[in-house]
Formats: C-alpha cells, sequence, structure tokens
C-alpha cells in the first residue's frame, strides 16, 4: 500500500468510488480542476494499481480546507482513513498549514470519530447544508500544536 499524489490517470477509479459513496458526488470536471490548481494537495492511496482512498486540501496560506475524504467501500474500517489524513495533516504542515478546516455531515458518526482523533474539533453548524438527504453541517478545526 503506497500514498502518493492523485493523478489525472487516477480519475476513472476515483469516479467510481465517488459515485459510490456520495449522493451527490464530485464530477470529473470538478476533481480535474482541482488536480490543476496551484495550491491543492490531493493524495491517493493505491495498492497494486487500484485506487483505496483519496482525500483532497485546499491551502491558502496557512490554513486548509479539507475537499474530499474517501475509502473504498469494501476497504473502510481498516485504518486506511487515519493514515491518509494522518499523512495529509503532516504534509500540510511540512508546507506550513497550521489550521485545517472541515465540514461533514451531521449524522457521519464514523468519519467525525475519525476527524476528533486526528484533534480536530467541533465549532460550528451549517444548518441544512447538504443535499439527498437535506442535512447540517458540522464544521471542524485542526489547530497544530494544540
Ligand atoms: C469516513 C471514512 C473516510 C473513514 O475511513 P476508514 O478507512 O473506514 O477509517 P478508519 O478505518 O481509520 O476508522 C474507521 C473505524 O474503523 C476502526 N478500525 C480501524 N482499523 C481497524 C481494524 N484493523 N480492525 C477493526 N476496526 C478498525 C476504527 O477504530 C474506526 O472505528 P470507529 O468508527 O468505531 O471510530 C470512510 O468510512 C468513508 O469513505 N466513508 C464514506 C465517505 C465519507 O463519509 N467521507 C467523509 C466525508 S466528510
Amino acid at each position: 500500500m503506497i500514498l502518493r499524489e492523485m493523478l489525472i490517470e487516477d480519475l476513472d477509479q476515483v469516479m467510481e468510488i465517488e459515485e459510490d459513496l456520495f449522493h451527490v458526488p464530485w464530477t470529473r470536471e470538478g476533481y480535474f480542476t482541482f488536480l490543476t490548481k496551484e495550491n491543492t494537495m490531493f493524495l491517493a492511496v493505491e495498492e497494486k494499481g487500484r485506487i483505496l482512498a483519496y482525500c483532497g486540501l485546499l491551502m491558502v496560506l496557512d490554513e486548509g480546507d479539507v475537499t474530499n475524504v474517501a475509502v473504498r467501500r469494501d476497504r473502510q474500517k481498516e485504518g486506511i482513513g487515519n493514515f491518509l489524513m494522518e499523512s495529509m495533516i503532516r504534509l500540510a504542515e511540512e508546507q506550513g498549514v497550521t489550521v485545517i478546516h472541515l465540514e461533514v455531515r451531521q449524522s457521519n458518526d464514523t468519519a467525525i470519530r475519525l476527524y476528533e482523533r486526528l484533534g480536530f474539533v467541533r465549532d460550528g453548524i451549517r444548518r441544512n447544508y447538504y443535499e439527498k438527504p437535506v442535512e447540517d453541517a458540522i464544521l471542524m478545526t485542526r489547530r497544530s500544536g494544540i
């Protein structure tokens, strides 16, 4: 299992995972746009040519915003999400990012627990942020060195 940058060639596999996991998936064009931006970090976990997981971060000065986190359905609950997010945090810190924000569906207990283990704390709520189904977003922030 290796961690590497997500590449445009990965998008077939990424879209398959994305469409399986999310009711409102990102589009291929969306990924393409973000992969070609300068201030983003998109990482993938690969095993024998198969993408198992990926995540994305948009960075502005010393702050980052998590745009995507996904682990292939049949490989969840093995610690891959934790490995991926831990790696992204470390690499972002190396680039001077000290504050990372994200939002997550209020009902997504697994993701919320994962983020809390990594040091994210809840610091707000965005009402009716999500569609299909409509749901509030929990806003979470992680500050380095706290
Ligand atoms: C949320 C998500 C990214 C988590 O990824 P993951 O790889 O399953 O995360 P982890 O394996 O690190 O942790 C998940 C659980 O598995 C447990 N686990 C980890 N390794 C394990 C192992 N070897 N054996 C048994 N359990 C294990 C963890 O303790 C954790 O348990 P908890 O839910 O009781 O806290 C993944 O479930 C996912 O892609 N979900 C759909 C998309 C999504 O919701 N994305 C986030 C949007 S904000």
